[in-house]
């Protein structure tokens, strides 16, 4: 049966919607539901609701045959309504099932967010059993290079336990390393714009090794990006660390001497295996930091300046007696890796030189406030070995086994701490450079 056929008859407006109730509903097709194969039909359907069957009585003015086509339609009708209800059924079923898979598929996918979550924490409260967790439950490849990438990306990591895990002394760290370093891209950059780059990516950690080992590394890529700039790793390593105490000298307030750009240039002569670099590269390095100091990560004031500069400090400090325990008041000076006290501070001669090598400091409580010790490690009742001027101008050893200092505010007790620990320890990061001096200074240019 057709339209056209039915649409001769008087009783048309009611067959009409009854044959084509689906197309009434058309505009309402669009609703977000995820598509699936057959949509178009399934919808329509579904989104219509059948009418109730209504059992009208058969119009007497009909012909016969007008009245049998009619129980035809309805009839016909009834069928159709109940293959629509089969197919809601079935649409039903398919959602739920979907549904269902989605969310088994979404609870994996939690459950695994909060693994990852998981070893997060632990990297950042113990990088090496945060890796052992990712790798042992199948969310980190157990490759320097996957490990390396997870590194780079950093996401959720603390840059302090990126350090500390690049840093180890391990040969699989050392490799990880290598791989962390590799996926910095350095072409086209300056040194300055590279070390940025690098510095910015984890926290450098405070010993000399691993500082040589992680900026060894940094030189060899930044040589490997950008061939031709310097005659070799040496030079690029040794002009990393002019530039990293160039910043702490222009931008650490405790730093007193500014150098000129004339100096930075004429500190760096020949370190170009036994050349000069190019003024206007050193030139250009200098501007760039002293328009923008360095950032590091986790800047907490106990940063690369303390770990290989030391800078100069001064400042009143009650200092115990050696013979006799009483306290004095004397103005200390900390340079060149030693300790200095005045009487007064325009005193020419210091009343006694404390020299940090081989020392140790530690913070002790006593009456006095704010206090702090230097030692000697292991051995507490070795005489340190200090000089003083006595009274009457000779000037004869000390007789300290411990120095035990007072500082008038919590603050100043923290900074002079902070500043003689990095005076004390940052012997092995000079010799380190020495060496490499030495090194590419002796070296005849080819
Ligand atoms: C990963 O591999 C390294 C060396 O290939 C191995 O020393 C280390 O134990 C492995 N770690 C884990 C968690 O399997
Ligand atoms: C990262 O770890 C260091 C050392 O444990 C801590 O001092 C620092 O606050 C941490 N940083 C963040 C952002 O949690
Ligand atoms: C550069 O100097 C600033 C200011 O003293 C300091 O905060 C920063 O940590 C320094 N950066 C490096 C890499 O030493
Ligand atoms: C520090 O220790 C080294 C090795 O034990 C020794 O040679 C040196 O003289 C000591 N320096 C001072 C100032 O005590
Ligand atoms: C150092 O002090 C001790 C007592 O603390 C004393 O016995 C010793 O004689 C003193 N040595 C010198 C060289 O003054």
């Amino acid at each position: 049966m057709s339209c056209e056929a039915t649409s001769r008859h008087k009783g048309r407006a009611v067959i009409v919607p009854l044959l084509f109730p689906l197309s009434l509903c058309t505009p309402a097709i669009r609703r977000p539901t995820p598509p699936r194969p057959n949509t178009g039909l399934l919808l329509l359907l579904s989104l219509c609701p059948p009418s109730p069957p209504t059992l009208r009585p058969v119009p007497d003015d009909l012909t016969p045959e007008e009245q049998q086509e009619l129980e035809n339609i309805r009839r016909r009708k009834q069928e159709l309504l109940e293959d629509i209800q089969r197919l809601k059924d079935e649409i039903a079923e398919v959602t739920s099932e979907i549904e269902n898979l989605g969310s088994t598929e979404e609870r994996k996918n939690m459950q695994r967010n909060k693994q990852v979550a998981m070893g997060r924490k632990k990297f950042n409260m113990d990088p090496k059993k945060g890796i052992q967790f990712l790798i042992e439950n199948d969310l980190l490849k157990n490759t320097s290079d996957d490990i390396a990438q997870f590194l780079y990306k950093g996401e959720g990591l603390n840059k302090t336990a990126i350090g500390d895990y690049l840093g180890e002394r391990d040969d699989f760290n050392i490799q990880v390393l290598h791989a962390f370093v590799e996926l910095h891209e350095f072409t086209d950059l300056n040194l300055v714009q590279a070390l940025r780059q690098f510095l910015w990516s984890f926290r450098l950690p405070g010993e000399a090794q691993k500082i040589d080992r992680m900026m060894e590394a940094f030189a060899q890529r930044y040589c490997q990006c950008n061939p031709g700039v310097f005659q070799s790793t040496d030079t690029c390593y040794i002009l990393s660390f002019a530039i990293i105490m160039l910043n702490t000298s222009l931008h650490n307030p405790n730093v007193k001497d500014k150098p000129t750009v004339e100096r930075f240039i004429s500190m760096n002569r020949g370190i170009n295996d036994g050349g000069d670099l190019p003024e206007d590269l050193l030139r250009n390095l200098y501007e760039s930091i002293k328009n923008e100091p360095f950032k590091i990560p986790e800047d907490d004031g106990n940063d690369l300046t303390h770990t290989f500069f030391n800078p100069d400090r001064e400042g009143w400090l009650l200092k115990l007696g050696g013979r006799v325990k009483t306290w004095k008041r004397r103005w200390f000076i900390l340079t060149d890796n030693c300790l200095y006290y005045f009487e007064y501070t325009t005193d020419k001669e210091p009343r006694g030189i404390i020299p940090l090598e081989n020392l140790s400091i530690k913070e002790v409580e006593d009456k006095k406030p704010n206090c702090f010790e230097l030692f000697i490690p292991d051995n507490k009742d070795q005489v340190i070995k200090a000089c003083k001027t006595e009274a009457d101008g000779r000037v004869v050893e000390g007789n300290h086994t411990f120095y035990r200092i007072s500082a008038p505010t919590a603050e100043e007790k923290e900074e002079w701490m902070n500043s003689i620990k990095a005076a004390i320890s940052r012997d092995p990061f000079y010799e380190m450079l020495a060496a490499r001096k030495k090194k590419v200074s002796s070296m005849k240019r080819h």
